[in-house]
């Protein structure tokens, strides 16, 4: 054991001694320069299987708003511990005339929940009842989110767009490396959260091709009946006769109730560029326009590309935006949020009087701003483009990997966990480590606080960028460093992608690193400024995928090297 330890110690310093070279314009190595180009339309996602099928449905005639629907459903079909019909997510888009909007397809409680749900009678958290098996699953939302997107934007039949969905899942996809080690490491826990084998718990190896009869019929059924397939009849009853006996609660008024929901997305300007991301119920763009338009005051291009002046800056940021979404955000719909005094300009230059580059501000002695008002782990992100120069990001999530690992043999799908998301136990952190209070309290039908950060970007009025990822808490910072990355640093979108990441977020202290990216001397020196630096445990921060418009109109698309992630475009 000593040995192994040591090393491994050896490894790491050999590692940093290797890495601390003189700086590059671009730290990291072995990345291509430039991703696919397009000179239309182009779809990056999670599998080259989805991104096809969007880009064959635009090929076609279908707009982005088509392409979403065969991406997602696709997804669900040859990426299900993240794509699913059992989950939900957020879309943000931007028409070809320039107008922004948001679709909310977020899980909710269900009736039958309360406050104190995952509390015993001496109210300690029974941690895995919110992560495993039948109480912790949220009202599915994507199947409504989908319809809903159709209805107002799409272009193409429904039955036409979810054809080759139905043909993946019927004659199925090819496993890569990474998805079989993948399904092969959860086959076990499959086992034992189900009681019973299924098409999940076989073992599998790279090339196997996987065919998923049961979920081809289930959305042969959505696609012949329309969303009431889903909601209210014969899936749902499976559905919930399926929960109940898993130990759920949600009902078949829980379906029937269940609504996808228009928002206003948040927009703010970072410089010269109009960012557009997603509002609550998820945290995401209100904490990367408070980090971004708190960095907004520093010269980080001037600092350079993750040196220690750079990561201090963005870690401040976050360290304070963090504590402020743990005070502040949850479901619009039952709290008052105040948008406006946690985005203004005095209150964000204030919230930094405590900052110097001398060292670290201790986040126990940082908690939430004082406003004057009332007041996977797998998720995936596709970004979409389109001829017609309409734009979308969606994420979408089970929460962790597979969700609940709950699985329905008959209807094909995985369950989410999402209702981890809420804050079970005030000031116990959840799957993410993030600490939540009263404003992500368990209620009846209420949604739950998301990380999750589609975000599109505008230059000179233009459409310039679509981006997001999965990466529960680090979802929020792998997009804007992804954003600085192309506008500070002047990378490529795939240089900008595969860039190494780090994260903070107020709680734990810790500024996590991707493991071996960063050099020794910078972590070697935020240390002696009193950051706690992890450069241990993080194998990869988030997976991003984006599209960059190019000045002459042409699509580069950026799809992250750290998974099977792929761009197709026409
Ligand atoms: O909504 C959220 O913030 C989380 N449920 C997202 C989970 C996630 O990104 C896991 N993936 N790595």
């Amino acid at each position: 054991m000593k040995k192994k330890h040591a090393l491994l110690s050896l490894c790491i310093l050999l590692c940093f001694w290797q890495c601390d070279s003189p700086k590059k314009e671009i730290s990291h190595s072995t990345t291509a320069v430039l991703g696919l180009i397009s000179q239309k339309a182009m779809v990056v996602s999670a599998r080259e299987e989805a991104s096809r099928i969007g880009s064959e449905i635009m090929q076609q005639g279908g707009n982005a708003f088509d392409a979403m629907v065969a991406t997602e459903m696709a997804l669900a079909v040859c990426y299900p511990n993240a794509g699913n019909l059992g989950g939900g997510g957020f879309m943000v888009y931007r028409t070809h005339r320039g107008e922004v909007g948001a679709l909310d397809y977020r899980e909710k409680a269900p009736l039958r929940a309360n406050r104190d749900m995952y509390l015993d009678e001496n109210k300690k958290y029974l941690q895995d009842k919110s992560k495993t098996g039948g109480l912790a699953v949220g009202v599915p939302g994507t199947i409504a989110g989908i319809f809903k997107a159709h209805k107002r934007f799409g272009s193409l039949p429904m039955q036409t767009i979810l054809r080759p969905v139905i043909l993946l899942a019927k004659n199925g996809f090819k496993i890569t490396e990474k998805q079989a080690k993948q399904f092969n490491d959860y086959s076990a826990v499959f086992k034992q959260v189900n009681q019973e084998n299924s098409i999940y718990t076989k073992k599998f190896k790279a090339g196997d091709v996987f065919k998923n009869e049961a979920l081809a019929n289930t959305l042969q059924q959505i696609s012949d009946n329309g969303r009431s397939a889903f909601y209210q009849d014969e899936i749902a009853k499976t559905l919930v006769a399926y929960l109940q006996k898993n130990g759920g609660i949600i009902s078949l008024k829980d379906l029937d109730n269940y609504q996808a929901i228009w928002r206003e997305p948040i927009v703010f300007n970072y410089k010269d560029l109009r960012i557009i991301s997603m509002s609550p119920p998820s945290s995401g763009g209100i904490c990367m326009a408070q980090i971004l338009k708190t960095t907004a005051n520093y010269p980080i291009a001037q600092y350079g590309h993750n040196t220690t002046k750079t990561i201090q800056v963005l870690t401040e940021a976050q360290r304070r935006a963090y504590a402020d979404r743990s005070h502040y955000l949850g479901d619009p719909d039952f709290i008052d949020i105040p948008v406006d005094s946690l985005l203004s300009d005095a209150y964000l230059k204030g919230r930094m009087d405590s900052f110097s580059f001398e060292g670290a501000t201790p986040s126990k002695e940082l908690t939430h701003g004082a406003i004057s008002q009332a007041e996977s782990t797998e998720t995936t992100h596709y970004s979409i483009i389109d001829s017609y120069g309409n734009a979308i990001a969606v994420t979408t999530t089970l929460n962790a990997s597979f969700g609940s690992k709950l699985y329905n043999k008959k209807l094909g799908f995985f369950l989410n966990n999402e209702m981890d998301d809420f804050s079970a136990k005030p000031g116990t952190p959840n799957l993410f480590g993030l600490i939540g209070g009263d404003a992500n309290a368990i209620a009846p039908q209420k949604r739950m606080l998301s990380s999750m950060t589609p975000t599109l970007v505008e230059k000179d009025n233009k459409l310039w960028m679509t981006l997001g990822t999965p990466g529960g808490s680090t979802i929020i910072t792998s997009v804007l460093q992804t954003i600085l990355n192309v506008y500070e640093f002047n990378m490529s979108m795939q240089q900008a992608v595969d860039a190494p990441r780090f994260h903070h977020q107020w709680l734990p202290d810790i500024v996590k690193v991707e493991a071996t990216s960063f050099d020794a001397k910078t972590i070697k020196e935020l240390e002696n400024k009193g950051y706690v630096v992890d450069y241990k445990n993080a194998s990869s921060i988030g997976r991003v995928d984006a599209i960059l418009v190019l000045s002459d109109g042409s699509l580069e698309g950026g799809a992250d090297k750290r998974g099977d992630d792929t761009a197709v475009g026409f």
